[in-house]
């Protein structure tokens, strides 16, 4: 069993798609353990993109990720990490494959709608960052 990260960025909660990511979660047969509607602090989201910081999209992404409400779903299940990257899409959503979240609902990489997971090392260290609290 493995817990993964999803965050909703700030374009997918403007558009009212909380409910249609999280039912699609919910269909694969997922578990949430952990979900916020939140203001991220800018100091968070520079951590969680902590890696990227020498790419020359980091000041936009955080900017992006710092402009709105965003959702932090814990996503539990067997395999949740691969299961999740799969269900969202390539990175980049005119690459991701219809049927995918970002096949269905996003078109530009800069408002790709979620994040998830890449690894279990990163989903454990992301979990951390955004649910110091602990999940359910
Ligand atoms: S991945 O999925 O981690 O392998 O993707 P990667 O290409 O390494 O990108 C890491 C995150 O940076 C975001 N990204 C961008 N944001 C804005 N503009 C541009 N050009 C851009 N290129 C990459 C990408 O969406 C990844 O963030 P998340 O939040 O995981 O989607």
């Amino acid at each position: 069993m493995e817990t993964t990260l999803v965050l909703i960025k700030p374009g997918g909660v403007q558009r009212n798609l909380i409910g249609e990511i999280t039912r699609r979660i919910e269909a694969r047969n997922l578990k949430v353990t952990g979900l916020k509607l939140i203001n991220a602090p800018r100091t968070t989201v520079e951590e969680h993109y902590a890696e990227h910081k020498e790419r020359p999209f980091f000041t936009s992404v955080v900017d992006y990720l710092t402009s709105g409400p965003i959702v932090a779903i814990a996503v539990q299940g067997d395999n949740a990490v691969k299961a999740i990257r799969a269900m969202m899409g390539a990175t980049n959503p005119v690459d991701a494959a219809p049927g995918t979240v970002r096949g269905d609902l996003a078109l530009t990489i800069e408002d790709n709608l979620t994040h998830s997971s890449s690894d279990p090392e990163a989903a454990a260290r992301e979990l951390a960052l955004w649910f110091p609290e602990g999940t359910i």
